[in-house]
């Protein structure tokens, strides 16, 4: 039996400590990039929750991007993106817990290995939150693994129907598919989704 990691702030920054970062691909992954390289409107308030090194800011501020904020809690990655990058602004690294913010609202939120990273039983929080932090109109965007996972977790994996029973009272479904653009180690294990909040939820009984 493998206890189940109390998965706190403490938790992810001794994994940055002893280099224990398997999920981090080490570049902008194909399926936020090409999504990226699409958007025309520079001015967009970006978000990226749990964004570990944070490499799709780093290409978003390349990019001239100049409203991007990253969150993650463990204070590593941040100091680190924050020595790779020093002209990024200072104040839009938000070294907090994603559930408490609750300061500034988004047009466009980028998920990448965050929601596998969350305890199961935070998943409807998670949707909740999203829909908190998107401003009407806006976006969450990116990958979930779309498969059961043997080894014990982080990351824990799902399927696509139990990802959209968390999602459907807060957003409608633009894009929600298989990912046809996923890193090698990563194909045919993802999926791709484009949703946008709704203005307010809506349960259905
Ligand atoms: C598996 S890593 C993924 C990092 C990054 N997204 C990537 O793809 O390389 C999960 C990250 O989420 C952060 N995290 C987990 N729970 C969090 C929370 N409640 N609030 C803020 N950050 C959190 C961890 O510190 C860790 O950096």
């Amino acid at each position: 039996m493998h206890e189940t990691p109390e998965l706190n702030a403490g938790y992810w920054s001794s994994r940055y400590q002893q280099k224990e970062t398997g999920w981090d691909a080490g570049f902008i992954t194909a399926p936020l990039e090409t999504y990226i390289n699409q958007l025309e409107n520079k001015d967009l308030s970006i978000l990226i929750p749990g964004c570990g090194h944070g490499h799709e800011a780093e290409f978003l501020h390349r990019q001239g991007f100049p409203q991007v904020y990253l969150m993650d809690f463990a204070p590593e990655p941040l100091e680190r993106f924050k020595s790779r990058n020093p002209n990024f602004p200072a104040d839009h690294l938000l070294q907090q817990d994603f559930f408490q913010h609750t300061a500034l609202t988004f047009d466009l939120i980028l998920e990448q290995t965050f929601f596998c990273a969350l305890p199961r039983n935070r998943r409807p929080d998670y949707a909740r939150k999203m829909f908190d932090l998107l401003k009407p109109g806006g976006k969450l965007v990116g990958v979930l693994f779309s498969e059961e996972f043997s080894t014990p977790g982080p990351p824990y994996g799902g399927t696509p129907q139990e990802y959209q029973a968390y999602f459907e009272p807060y957003f409608t479904f633009k894009v929600f598919e298989p990912c046809y653009n996923s890193i090698p180690p990563r194909a045919g294990r993802e999926w791709f989704m484009v949703l946008e909040r709704r203005p307010k939820p809506q349960f259905i009984a």
